[in-house]
């Protein structure tokens, strides 16, 4: 029913390093070109564990966002912002905060996960528990029907979809909803408003959700419908009012395939990253210095690739060649380390050349940098206005 867009958000908590780029950049990517996508630094959640050492963030955000642009991240196709120069999404966190039932934010995993995990830090704090809720405000105010997140992340759209539920189930019910939503129903014609409330009695009698997707498609192919006469069939459909905000759907991003320099996941906390935009020099140093498979001790010693964190790397940058050379010269002890690597090194500088190259105007000329922020802080902010302008309508607040 709204038009198709994508959101997606990332906190500024260091550099950025291989893994962010297989594993999000490159998606974010691929998207920009299909649909009309925002993309922005999320510092307000940064400070929910960072808020006894805020410099980082502050150091964090514009060189995470020149990486963006290094990956390819285009802002002539994508909207980048920053969150907190959006403070739409303050007021509404606000006032899903008044409705949202304090188990539900106990409920979400990754609350009781990372306060464990950051076992360092004191999270018992207001802010920490509401993470989960400022992203539904960051997804909401948007209207976001895609978020493309990886696997740990799931939890908190499938909550953001339970709290836009709730919200339109407690405030899109305008006077008389019930009376304009039969009437709604019987413009569709007789047959259509016939299957129309078989399928609703279906998915609110008995949760058959495949009955709540035919419906849905059939709003969608029925032409001639009102904008507010479709909200209220889509809200009626499941039970509630009018729809105010979008249920957002997960783009599970798959996992990143990106091994650090050790074989386990390529993470800054394990110290095993190659960064974007690192110098030559230590890149090559880095890999030239990466483990091996162990029973490779003296040159002569044949090895198998499958134990050796490098053949991960030649999964990544290698193509069935240079693949099957380092399998034969491997086993066979025909190639020392030092060789396989090679080209390793070599695709991955070229790699980190093309990103440095994107970079150089705005390392040269940070104002370019804030002014691509400045244009889509603007535009996404236009966007949070007017769900605004509908969430305070709808909850009775616009009396001011
Ligand atoms: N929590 C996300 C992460 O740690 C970052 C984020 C904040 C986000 N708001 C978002 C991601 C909204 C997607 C949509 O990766
Ligand atoms: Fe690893 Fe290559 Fe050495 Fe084999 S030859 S152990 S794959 S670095």
């Amino acid at each position: 029913m709204y038009a198709e867009r994508v959101l997606s958000g990332m906190r500024p908590t260091g550099r950025l390093h291989l893994g962010h780029y297989h594993g999000v950049l490159k998606n974010w990517v691929k998207l920009q070109a299909e649909y009309p996508c925002l993309f922005f630094v999320a510092d307000w959640h940064a400070l929910t564990t960072a808020y006894d050492d805020p410099r980082v963030i502050e150091e964090s955000v514009w060189d995470m966002l020149v990486d963006w642009l290094a990956a390819g991240v285009d802002p002539a196709q994508a909207t980048m912002f920053i969150q907190s120069r959006v403070p739409e999404h303050a007021e509404l966190h606000l006032l899903l905060s008044m409705m949202c039932p304090l188990g539900w934010l106990e409920r979400v995993p990754t609350y009781k996960d990372q306060q464990e995990k950051l076992s360092d830090k004191d999270l018992s704090t207001y802010g920490f528990l509401g993470y989960p809720l400022l992203q539904s405000a960051d997804i909401l105010i948007y209207r976001a029907d895609k978020v493309p997140v990886g696997e740990d992340q799931v939890p908190h759209v499938e909550f953001t979809r339970e709290v836009a539920r709730r919200f339109n189930h407690l405030y899109g019910r305008e006077p008389g909803f019930e009376e304009k939503a039969r009437e709604a129903v019987r413009k569709l014609g007789s047959k259509r408003a016939k299957l129309y409330e078989e399928l609703r009695t279906r998915f609110l009698q008995d949760g058959e959700e495949t009955a709540l997707e035919q419906a849905r498609a059939l709003l969608e192919e029925t032409q001639n419908l009102s904008l507010g006469d479709r909200e209220r069939l889509y809200g009626h459909l499941e039970g509630g009012g009018k729809m105010i905000l979008a249920e957002p759907d997960a783009l599970l991003t798959e996992a990143a395939r990106m091994p650090g320099l050790d074989g386990a996941k390529m993470s800054k906390s394990y110290g095993n990253t190659i960064f974007l935009r690192e110098d030559p020099e230590s890149i090559t140093k880095k890999i030239r210095t990466m483990q091996t498979d162990p029973a490779r001790v003296r040159r002569t010693d044949p090895g198998d690739p499958e134990k050796c964190p490098v053949w991960q790397f030649h999964q990544i940058y290698s193509d069935d060649a240079t693949r099957n050379w380092v399998q034969q010269g491997c086993r066979s002890a025909g190639i020392g380390c030092l060789d396989c690597k090679q080209p390793v090194v070599e695709a991955v500088l070229s790699e980190q050349a093309v990103m440095r190259e994107r970079a150089q105007p705005y390392v040269d000329d940070p104002t370019l940098v804030r002014n691509i922020i400045a244009d889509g802080c603007e535009r996404a902010r236009k966007l949070a206005q007017e769900t605004m302008r509908d969430v305070r309508e709808a909850m009775g607040l616009d009396y001011g």
